[in-house]
């Protein structure tokens, strides 16, 4: 395992969620106005659960906090309940005191995609960067929608969705047919310029591909791999996805 990753097993989903608030808080009280990158997804949603529960018991302050999102579906509505946007008011900015002007999701039905993109790039710059990173991990090491490929996407842009992720999300949609055929995506360079990053991960089904991404080659093909190039990141996983580390 490469020196600069670190990493935290716990013991089941509920451990590594509650850990994941605890690193999360602490950076919010060591740096009131921190940028965080937020992911969507199964993983984190007990992450957000617990940081609700801080909010709601220990008073933990959300007003200074500046958030990007790591992804949104292209074209969406930010009213359909599948949107990341929808989401993330669901588990986390319905419940605390985050000011709307400092929450920044793509814009699901920007005109233009990729100026879209262009835009978040630069408002990423413009806030200074991303303090905290956290992330989950696809099955096939996608990080965000940077899919396997030839090269690690670099900018946030405008992907379209491979056959495998539209397939594996269709679990939150009516049918495959209604999944969106793109996305607006950070990409791997844009993630990589964090400062800090938390991977997290659970269960059993995630063991390989952190096999592959943290004890493999770098490579495109495994994106989450690169994180190995990365100066500070946490893995954080349940014991059933830290089994083959
Ligand atoms: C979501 C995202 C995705 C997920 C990944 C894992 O914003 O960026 O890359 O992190 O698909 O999803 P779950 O947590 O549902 O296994």
């Amino acid at each position: 395992m490469h020196p600069n990753i670190q990493i935290i097993i716990e013991a089941d989903y509920e451990a590594m969620s509650r850990k994941g608030a605890q690193l999360f808080a602490e950076a919010m009280r060591a740096k009131p106005n921190s940028v965080f990158g937020l992911p969507t997804g199964s993983t984190p949603e007990g992450l957000y659960k617990e940081l609700v529960r801080m909010h709601k018991d220990e008073g933990l302050d959300f007003s200074a906090v500046t958030t990007f999102n790591l992804d949104e579906y292209y074209p969406i509505e930010r009213e359909s309940e599948q949107s990341y946007y929808h989401y993330m008011q669901k588990h986390l900015f319905g419940h605390v005191n985050a000011g709307e002007s400092r929450i920044n999701i793509p814009n699901g039905k920007a005109e233009d995609a990729s100026k879209e993109a262009a835009a978040y790039e630069e408002a990423i710059e413009s806030a200074g960067g991303i303090d905290l990173q956290i992330l989950g991990i696809g099955m096939n090491g996608h990080i965000g929608f940077n899919e396997p490929a030839d090269s690690f996407g670099a900018d946030t842009r405008h992907v379209p969705l491979t056959e495998i992720t539209i397939a594996s999300n269709a679990r939150f949609f009516a049918s495959a047919d209604e999944v969106p055929r793109h996305a607006v995506t950070m990409g791997m360079r844009s993630i990589m310029t964090a400062k800090r990053i938390i991977l997290m991960a659970s269960g059993e089904g995630k063991a390989g591909i952190l096999r592959d991404s943290f004890l493999g080659p770098v490579t495109p093909l495994v994106p989450a791999s690169v994180l190995q190039l990365h100066p500070n990141v946490i893995v954080l996983a349940d014991k059933d996805a830290a089994g083959l580390l």
